[in-house]
């Protein structure tokens, strides 16, 4: 039996129509860049996420840097996020001239330690650090009540970083419609992803929105004049009509995504594995989306190799925590820094949960897991 990390013709195949109709629309409009799709897009994902704006960008990238840009965070800025997440999170504060302060992550949820993110605004008497972007890692938010009653405290911005977790909730509400702003990713493994690029930023403040739609296109409101200075980071009509059609079927993928992650968590403790290969943990506060199901595992890189031998495929996320990345050098720090992270790089397996996964497969990995392990 083959297995991969993930398929996506399984889902084409069931829209392929729909999504080509859409496509065939764009191309007969010629209207390609900022127009009714772009604009339908960012009004159903806000409904979506019970957010006031949405706007669409290029990126999830993007979504983080104009994010920042709008929030006024520039050179000399300091901005904290964790060392565990995919490169932009960090990437995007250093671009712009600010610099990243890590602070360790949750041993179980992987996101953001509420208690070090304490200390590192209590430290922090200069008055530097400008924003907070929490991840909502593989699915699961930070814990958002924490970090926005301490970033208000201390006078600080959140942009949640969501780009794996469109449809998570924490207490109710939906990831990306809690900070002061929320980031988007519609790369295609996303739960929600294009046929490319794609991104967005979600607000609840008009003020906020308004300059990411200016910023977008070069900090212009009326064309050719410059109010701000801005980029080009726009989503496509053709992109759009794609997750528009998605969007629609978003809430069944996900509630197979959850159901897969369930009986996944069941095989494990029914096979007896719990203390070799352990299960996400997901707080009663939150609801996960599973855009990964990651596994804690003992002789991981070995179990890696044995998988793929028997055909099945898995991923790190993340093999080096980014205090480590060779060009986050200049920050300073070492390894011992964020045990957590360095840990947790070295023991979490990626393995598949994409919605049209069957049951058997399922079996599968789960046996095979279970013949590494001598069982
Ligand atoms: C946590 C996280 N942040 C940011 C991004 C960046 O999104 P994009 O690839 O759309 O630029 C991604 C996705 O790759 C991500 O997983």
């Amino acid at each position: 039996m083959k297995v991969n990390l993930l398929s996506l013709k399984g889902q084409y195949g069931k829209i392929e129509k729909e999504v080509l109709d859409g496509i065939k629309k764009v191309c007969a409009s010629q209207h390609f860049i900022l127009g009714e799709n772009v604009r339908g897009l960012e009004e159903e994902i806000a409904k979506y996420l019970g957010a006031g704006y949405a706007v669409g960008v290029a990126s999830g990238s993007d979504a983080l840097i104009l994010s920042l840009m709008a929030l006024g965070v520039g050179y000399g800025d300091t901005v904290i996020t964790t060392p565990y997440t995919f490169f932009s999170t960090a990437g995007s504060i250093a671009i712009l001239g600010a610099r990243p302060v890590f602070v360790d992550i949750d041993p179980l949820t992987y996101n953001m330690d509420t208690e070090k993110l304490e200390s590192a605004l209590k430290k922090d008497r200069a008055g530097k650090i400008k924003a907070v972007i929490p991840v909502h890692l593989y699915g699961q938010c930070a814990d958002m009540t924490r970090i926005n009653k301490m970033a208000k405290g201390y006078g600080v911005k959140t942009i949640e970083d969501a780009a794996q977790s469109i449809g998570a909730t924490h207490r109710g509400k939906k990831g990306g419609s809690i900070g002061d702003t929320g980031c988007l990713s519609f790369y295609p493994t996303k739960n929600l992803g294009g046929f490319g690029d794609g991104g967005m930023v979600t607000t609840n403040s008009k003020t906020l929105a308004e300059k990411v739609r200016m910023l977008r296109v070069h900090g212009s409101k009326v064309r050719y004049y410059h109010e701000l200075v801005g980029v080009n980071s726009r989503l496509d009509e053709i992109q759009a009509a794609v997750l528009r059609v998605k969007l629609k079927y978003l809430g069944g993928w996900t509630e197979k995504r959850v159901k897969n992650a369930g009986y996944y968590s069941l095989l494990f403790e029914r096979a007896g594995l719990l203390d070799y290969a352990t299960p996400p943990h997901i707080e009663d506060s939150n609801s996960s989306v599973f855009n990964q199901y990651v596994i804690r595992a003992k002789k991981r890189d070995k179990l890696r190799e044995y998988l793929k031998e028997k055909g099945i495929g898995t991923e790190l996320y993340y093999p080096l925590p980014l205090h480590l990345q060779k060009c986050f050098k200049y920050l300073g720090y070492k390894r011992g820094d964020f045990p957590v992270s360095e840990k947790a790089a070295k023991q979490t397996l990626a393995l598949p949960i994409y919605p049209e996964l069957k049951k058997s497969e399922i079996d599968y990995v789960v046996s095979t897991i279970k013949d590494f392990y001598g069982g």
